[in-house]
């Protein structure tokens, strides 16, 4: 099999925000997983644990979307300002019935932004929440004149405003987020965008709306249809990016499937389906270039990983699930689909960052895990900020049943700063895949530097209080041989290459 790298033609920039996170009040997630408390035992900087931020560090998170997710279009952002103890106490109804202290609020979200370094993505209430709270909170957050909120928010501690880089108006608003038919949703967004004011001219908040869920582009022809009406909705101010969520459930909705102990055929099926992400992209891509051929609205998949069947024993509504090696190769897969359309795409945040779903850390009391999809984030991490170089495959082969054949090796590649990076995997349950690199260059280019992220047993996971089996360990699988580079991809495996 040929590597074609083009690395004489540098594309599109890879938006360091495609390597994105997501974080809901949903399960141990926020609480447990982030958010301990000031006076919890487990070390923390302002409520915020110090092992899980320090791990978060290593990966270089851009931007963390918050409150949700479903959870967003039930949450009154006044609920979670002021003294503590004086804040409400209600039910969280979408996940799993349980007491939402409100203990973590706008200050807690901005604070854990500002320690990791992160741009802040909030995702506004439109479900059951007014255009004067979306007004209000935005004003809470950013306003610089004297004004009710801004005034609320110096009594409440902080002196500055914030700066908040993205904000969504509702969240999967096809469906837990008031099951809306796309014509009305394309009026509420209209009306909601409105009154996202930017009291920061010099840093305008970017305006997202919501796309779709499915492969159907029906959701974003209609609303781009009406966002469109008469002006380009990025002329009113009125959009930045369009969302699209996509999960990865190996079986179906009813039965997803164990995060461990699946059979070979959901192998498979799980990482075919990591690739429709690259249809669907396609697809509200031909709607984008139809509104706005000229690439000013962006695509934003801000739910992205696998779903399983939560662990046995725990609460079906948390979500919490463990992660192999088959979510390693997920991320991988879908982080070169980003790369590969790295020029619509600009935001990616993945489900979810701590304790749900494909998270790249698990918390348990004081002790905390990296998954194999953390250490892929690592690996990825150089393309942030990189341009893309054209990548191709050819004599890639296809694995896996009827229906659901996967092809064996996906990859991407960027520059930066002279310096490539490809990334590689090898879908393949048990052969090693052996490829020729062709960088399309006279240049002699040295490796310096190769990583793997494998495991010896598909079903292998991190557990806590042992040592962790599946890492990135350092990678010596290939060799210089008549001048070009070969390497060997072993079975089940992602290989990060940087080479000048
Ligand atoms: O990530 C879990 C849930 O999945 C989110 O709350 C919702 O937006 C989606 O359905």
């Amino acid at each position: 099999m040929k590597l074609i790298i083009e690395t004489t033609k540098p594309g599109s920039y890879i938006n360091p925000d495609i390597y994105g996170h997501f974080s809901e009040h949903l399960g141990r997630g926020i609480y447990e997983g982030l958010y301990v408390g000031e006076d919890s035992p487990i070390p923390n900087t302002d409520g915020i644990r110090n092992d899980v931020l320090e791990a978060l560090k290593e990966i270089q998170v851009p931007v963390l979307r918050w409150p949700g997710g479903c959870f967003a279009d039930e949450y009154h952002w006044m609920d979670g300002i002021g003294p503590k103890d004086q804040r409400k106490k209600l039910v969280n109804n979408s996940w799993g019935g349980v007491t939402e202290d409100n203990s973590f609020g706008t200050h807690e979200f901005m604070r854990l932004c500002e320690l990791l370094g992160c741009k802040s993505y909030v995702n506004g209430n439109l479900g059951t929440g007014t255009a004067k709270e979306t007004a209000e909170w935005v004003e809470y957050m950013t306003g610089t004149g004297e004004s009710p909120m801004t005034d609320l928010r110096k009594k409440n501690g902080r002196e500055k405003p914030w700066k908040v880089d993205y904000f969504a108006v509702g969240n999967e608003s096809w469906g837990c987020g008031g099951h809306m038919r796309p014509a009305y949703y394309a009026d509420l967004y209209r009306h909601y965008a409105t009154f996202i004011r930017n009291y920061d001219p010099e840093n305008p908040i970017k305006k997202i709306c919501v796309g779709p869920g499915t492969e159907d582009t029906k959701w974003t022809e209609v609303v781009l249809d009406a966002c469109y009406e008469d002006t380009p909705a990025f002329e009113h101010g009125f959009m930045d990016y369009i969302t699209i969520h996509h999960y990865v459930v190996p079986e179906n909705w009813q039965e997803k499937g164990s995060a461990t102990t699946y059979p070979d055929e959901l192998w498979y099926k799980a990482l075919h389906k990591a690739g429709i992400m690259e249809r669907i992209i396609n697809k509200n891509r031909v709607v984008l270039d139809k509104y706005d051929p000229e690439g000013k609205i962006a695509l934003c998949v801000d739910e992205w990983g696998g779903w399983y069947d939560v662990e046995p024993g725990t609460n079906p509504g948390f979500l919490y699930q463990q992660s192999t090696i088959r979510d390693a190769l997920i991320a991988g897969i879908t982080m070169d689909i980003f790369n590969r359309n790295s020029d619509r795409v600009k935001m990616a945040c993945i489900a979810q960052m701590v304790n749900v779903l494909q998270a790249v850390v698990l918390t348990e009391g004081p002790d905390m895990v990296k998954t194999p999809t953390f250490y892929v984030f690592r690996q990825y991490k150089h393309h942030q900020g990189a341009n893309y170089l054209p990548t191709m495959l050819v004599n890639n082969k296809t694995e896996g049943p009827e229906d659901w054949k996967v092809p064996v090796v996906s990859a991407s590649s960027s520059v930066k700063d002279g310096v490539v990076t490809v990334t590689m995997s090898n879908a393949s349950m048990t052969e090693e895949v052996t490829v020729d690199v062709d960088t399309c260059s006279e240049k002699e280019y040295e490796v310096i530097e190769a990583t793997i992220v494998t495991a010896s047993d598909i079903r292998a996971f991190n557990d806590f209080r042992e040592e962790e089996k599946i890492t990135e360990k350092r990678f010596e699988g290939f060799a210089m041989e008549d001048g070009g580079l070969k390497i060997t991809l072993p079975p089940h495996s992602v290989v990060m290459m940087r080479m000048k």
